[in-house]
């Protein structure tokens, strides 16, 4: 029996994917990271105790599961390092059940400048908003065959002469395409080399070691980073980030075949937001974004930069169901729509200019401008829904509008979630039940 399962976002990321993984990874064996880097910041809440994650799979506070990160992840070796020891000065100690694939490309200063120089440069008029950790630079570097991946500091010669030819090209471009500072060759080198020393203990076949798992009927989730509406070419492209964050990620980001994947379950919030630029048709700017970007806590965890807000768009979410192929649906921070007098949900779309509905997913940011949405308006429930462990207890006015979304969807909502500590969930999906056992 396969027992794997995959936990992704569906919409522009911060879905509350980390709590969803903390709370599902109990009982497992392996959580897998398979694409993004350390862009993400995953928060869990549990027993009162904030725990920030970026590189490191959500599943630390479980001391028996082991954390990895697969092929499609790009990793800063010294971040890597730095989350390391700050997860060890808070107890959580991480260092021998942490695997790394030997074919991880690795994230170099070089990329950190060029995308810090990209953002910044006044001429640029189409900023993506990026976070600034280098991670398009080395995709870019993974597809062009110029990544220096981690296997290849088992061989420091090589590394080094690699390493020499990747900087003298990146300091060049640096220099004469942005005029901005260039990087020291020899204070990578060392720093690399410090860090690899560090975890050179971690690599193995990650492939290898999966496939074999999931043939033992081990416990797997594959963790998805930020959301499938970010996703290199399912996105809101080219405001995206650099990785495949829908389904695809998995397969190309492991080596594990998609035979092997048991489960898909979709992570959304009842509301939406977004970091950074790029279309958003439902966003809000009145005093209701200001009041849900404080009672949700909008800010996010790798750069601090507010996110923008708006109401579900349904239109987008049957989307990126049909493209994650999802099984089930997962809805976050229902307790943040407790006592508004009214909640709006995105249906439909119209075309600015003809007024007629719009049938498919926009292709082009000129599209996206020409978008009406359009809503439905659901009365709110003048209670708290925080911490609520079960459906019946829900407000029947939240219960109308949770149904109503499943039956929009056509997807069953199997998990619902509370609240940000980890047991205000409900789990409402049998099998869901069965795996944390
Ligand atoms: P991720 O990137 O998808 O893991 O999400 P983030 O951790 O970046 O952002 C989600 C935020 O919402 C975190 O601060 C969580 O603690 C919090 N959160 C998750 N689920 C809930 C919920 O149901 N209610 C509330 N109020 N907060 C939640
Ligand atoms: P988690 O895993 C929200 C956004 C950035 C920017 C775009 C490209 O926490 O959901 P990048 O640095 O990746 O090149 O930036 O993607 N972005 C995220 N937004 N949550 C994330 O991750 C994100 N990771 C990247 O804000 O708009
Ligand atoms: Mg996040």
């Amino acid at each position: 029996m396969i027992n794997s399962i995959v936990i992704l976002g569906i919409q522009w990321g911060d879905e509350g994917k980390g709590k969803i993984v903390d709370l599902l990874s109990e009982n497992s064996n392996y959580v897998v990271r398979y694409q993004g880097g350390n862009n993400a910041g995953h928060t869990l809440l549990v027993n009162k105790k904030k725990t920030v994650l970026h590189l490191i799979p959500s599943c630390v506070l479980h001391k028996d599961v082991i954390a990895v990160l697969g092929n499609g992840v790009v990793v800063s070796l010294t971040d890597l390092v730095n989350e390391i020891v700050s997860l060890k000065k808070k107890g959580i100690f991480i260092q021998n059940r942490l695997i790394l694939s030997s074919s991880i490309p690795l994230i170099f200063e070089y990329h950190i400048k060029l995308d810090k120089a990209r953002e910044c440069n006044l001429l640029n008029k189409s900023v993506i908003g990026t976070t600034h950790k280098g991670i398009g630079p080395a995709y870019e570097d993974k597809i062009s065959r110029r990544a220096i991946r981690i296997n290849d500091l088992y061989y420091s010669d090589y590394f080094y002469k690699i390493l020499k030819k990747n900087v003298k090209y990146y300091n060049f471009t640096l220099k004469n395409l942005y005029q901005t500072k260039t990087v020291d060759f020899k204070k990578i080198f060392n720093k690399t080399m410090i860090a690899f020393k560090k975890v050179k203990h971690m690599i193995q076949d990650v492939s290898c070691l999966l496939n074999n798992k999931i043939d033992k009927n081990k416990k797997i989730i594959f963790e998805g980073a930020q959301g499938s509406l970010l996703d290199i070419d399912h996105g809101t492209y080219p405001y995206v980030s650099s990785s495949n964050s829908s389904i695809g990620g998995v397969i190309t980001g492991t080596g594990v075949g998609i035979k092997k994947i048991k489960y898909i379950l979709g992570v959304s919030k009842t509301y939406c937001t977004r970091v950074g630029n790029g279309p958003f048709p439902t966003e809000i700017f009145d005093d209701m974004s200001k009041y849900l970007c404080k009672k949700g806590k909008e800010f996010g965890t790798t750069t601090g930069r507010k996110r923008r807000i708006g109401w579900l768009d349904l239109f987008l979410l049957k989307k990126m169901i049909l493209i994650n192929s999802l099984s089930g649906l997962c809805l976050t921070k229902m307790d943040v729509l407790d006592f508004l007098p009214e909640i709006k949900i995105c249906i439909k779309y119209l075309d600015k200019n003809s007024n007629q509905e719009i049938s498919s997913y926009p292709m082009t940011i000129q599209s996206w401008k020409n978008i009406i949405p359009v809503y439905k308006i659901f009365k709110g429930w003048n209670k708290s829904t925080r911490g609520i462990t079960s459906f019946a207890e829900l407000p029947i006015e939240a219960q109308h509008y949770i149904n109503y979304i499943q039956s929009f969807l056509n997807i069953s909502i199997d998990l619902i979630s509370t609240g940000p500590n980890r047991h205000e969930t409900i789990i409402i999906s049998k099998f869901l039940k069965k795996f944390i056992k």
